[in-house]
């Protein structure tokens, strides 16, 4: 038999029903051992301590009114692995209350109709169930709508729902603020640590990719034994997330310990990919997280992450390596193309990348 050692493993894409379609038909009262979390893996913990996430105003970080202890409390939640919360960030809480709305609105629309919008096998884009790669995989207990939404010329409407009415006007519109967000916070991260102000912003570029994720996690009779969303980190430079504003669930790993994470309605939860910690080579943490069910209530979050274009090479920044702190990353492009295969084996996509 030929050595096939050296040949990487060919990834085959198996075609699974959405958690909210099995149980409409009823076959996941018991869930399937295909959702059981396997040995090894974290158990759920719901008597875990709340997370200290601090609380940013971004009307200190713009340049005409910057302060310089909130530039301090930027780079101390970066510099150990945390996220912070952003307040101030130009969405009214109405607003955010809209788009947690349209969120619930799109996955209580029938099976049938959601359907029409259901990703490819092979692809990530669209509406449908956790990625499934393998057999042995432990499967998520969620199902997610995937949506590109920068640059605009990059959008296949074709899985934006048109249903409810004002989706895509929100989502667009959250888009257009998400850029603002952006900006502001890559150029912050860039002057708390003396950095040239656009470094980030440039390799974030004109073209920067933002691609959308609605999460939907339907209520599971084994909170104790199945997860939402398995640990990881995201492969984004950065990751804006809107949290369901009733329904704990986001986990965070930080010191080796796990935290909840906590809800703060009208702010909006921040955390650096592993892009962003290639490119401090490893000063800023993109911190691991995940997601655990409820017995008996849903629960929905929406994410947009942010990555430079795909041909743009990401690497550590000359000055952020001296002899104290060597090169830990190589140069990587397509970052978060490898997301998921890695994700599946229980692996992070920054394994790639260290030297
Ligand atoms: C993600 C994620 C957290 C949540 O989509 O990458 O970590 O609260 N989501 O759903
Ligand atoms: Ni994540």
């Amino acid at each position: 038999m030929a050595d096939q050692s050296s040949t990487p493993a060919k990834v085959e894409f198996l075609a699974t029903k959405t958690v909210q379609e099995q149980l409409t038909e009823g076959e996941l009262l018991v869930p399937p051992p295909k959702y059981i979390l396997k040995d090894g893996i974290p158990c759920p913990n719901a008597s875990l301590e709340l997370m200290d996430v601090p609380i940013i105003d971004l009307g200190l970080l713009i340049p005409s009114s910057i302060s310089v202890e909130e530039l301090d409390k930027l780079r101390s939640a970066l510099l150990t692995g945390c996220c912070f919360h952003v307040i101030n960030h130009g969405m009214t809480a109405e607003f955010l209350d809209e788009v947690r709305e349209i969120t619930k609105q799109f996955f209580a629309i029938p099976v049938e109709e959601k359907r029409k919008y259901l990703r490819a096998v092979n692809d990530f884009e669209g509406y449908g169930n956790d990625m499934v790669l393998s057999e042995q995989q432990t499967l998520d207990w969620t199902d997610r709508l995937y949506l590109t939404v920068y640059p605009p010329d990059q959008r296949k409407y074709k899985f934006w729902p048109e249903n409810p009415i004002s989706f895509r006007d929100t989502l667009d519109q959250f888009t257009s603020r998400s850029q603002v967000i952006t900006e502001t916070i890559l150029k912050s991260m860039a002057r708390s640590l003396n950095l040239e102000e656009d470094c980030f912003m440039d390799k974030y570029g004109e073209q920067g990719k933002m691609e959308a994720r609605f999460n939907f996690y339907p209520p599971c009779s084994r909170p104790d034994r199945i997860l939402g969303f398995k640990p990881h980190s995201d492969s984004s430079m950065i990751t804006i997330l809107l949290q369901d504003k009733e329904v704990e669930g986001l986990q965070f790993l930080k010191d080796d310990q796990w935290f909840r994470a906590p809800i703060v309605p009208e702010a909006l939860l921040i955390n650096v990919g592993d892009q962003i910690e290639i490119m401090t080579n490893g000063l800023f943490k993109s911190p691991v997280h995940k997601v655990v069910v409820n017995g008996e209530k849903e629960r929905i979050s929406f994410a947009v992450f942010c990555f430079p274009d795909s041909e743009t090479e990401i690497e550590p920044f000359d000055c952020l390596i001296n002899e104290s702190r060597p090169r830990l990353y190589k140069k990587m492009k397509n970052y978060g193309d490898t997301f998921f295969e890695y994700y599946q084996q229980g692996r992070r996509p920054i394994e790639a990348a260290i030297i």
